[in-house]
């Protein structure tokens, strides 16, 4: 297995889990077998991610676009939302993960909805990892909520024009308590950010993986680890400036 160096991971790692679609054509299986087999990888992900010391891990769950699938599909998403819920809750209190979700989640089913709050109470104190689920999660519908609620405050007084900065903006999104990802790794094979974090994602390293999301496995990761700890973050800086020399 890929070796990396634990004095530099990435705080926070976001993943487009795409794939499962095609995963399931390839084995001549119906799509939905495929979101089955992808849960499988969330599990497989997440509990790599606790292993290696990761912070913050935000997955890309069902987007807003989503709800425009066959009924069949986001039915069967939301019933697979569940179950993970149901299966996995002891494992993040033993593994101390908190719950965490980001997205129009008064959208979701109300069985999924109330279990989903349930968990993210019940596992709130656990401090060795964040899980974030992003459910019915639009990146510009994000944008659009927060500028009508700073709108809202500062007509009621409690935001002035003056004041609003970058950081302002960002404690107005879903993802206001958490540092923007390190690391973003896209499966499939699709070159795209499909309206995830256009806002977080401004300095964070892209990885892109030929790797289906249900074939994903823990060697993917840390080989993604480890291109990540081969870059250099300049964030607009020359690499001199970055080195101290
Ligand atoms: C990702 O896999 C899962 C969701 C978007 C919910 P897809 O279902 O998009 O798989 P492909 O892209 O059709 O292969
Ligand atoms: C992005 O995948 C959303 C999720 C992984 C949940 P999609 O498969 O929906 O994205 P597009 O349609 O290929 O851009
Ligand atoms: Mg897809």
């Amino acid at each position: 297995m890929t070796n990396i160096d634990p004095n530099n991971l990435p705080r926070h790692i976001a993943i487009i889990m795409d794939g499962n679609g095609r995963w399931a054509k390839q084995h001549a299986m119906g799509r939905i077998r495929g979101h089955k087999r992808g849960a499988q990888a969330v599990r497989t992900t997440v509990t790599a991610c606790r292993e290696i010391g990761i912070a913050y891990l935000t997955l890309f769950a069902f987007s807003s676009e989503n709800w425009g699938r066959p009924g069949e599909e986001v039915n069967a998403l939301m019933d697979l939302l569940a179950d993970y819920l149901d299966k996995e809750t002891p494992t993040l209190q033993k593994r101390g993960i908190r719950l965490a979700a980001i997205g129009d989640i008064d959208k979701l089913y109300l069985p999924v909805r109330k279990k989903l709050l349930e968990v993210m109470k019940l596992t709130e104190r656990n401090d060795k990892m964040v899980l974030n689920l992003a459910l019915s999660y639009g990146s510009r519908d994000e944008i659009v909520a927060a500028v009508r609620k700073m709108v809202a405050d500062q007509r009621d007084g409690k935001l002035k024009i003056d004041d609003i900065d970058k950081e302002t903006l960002a404690r107005y999104l879903f993802t206001a308590s958490m540092p923007d990802p390190d690391l973003l790794i896209r499966t499939s094979g699709e070159y795209r950010i499909s309206n995830f974090l256009l806002w977080q994602l401004a300095y964070t390293e892209l990885y892109f993986t030929d790797v289906l999301w249900p074939d994903f496995k823990k060697s993917d990761l840390l080989a993604a680890i480890a291109v990540y700890q081969q870059r250099e973050r300049r964030f607009g800086l020359t690499s001199e400036q970055i080195q101290g020399k």
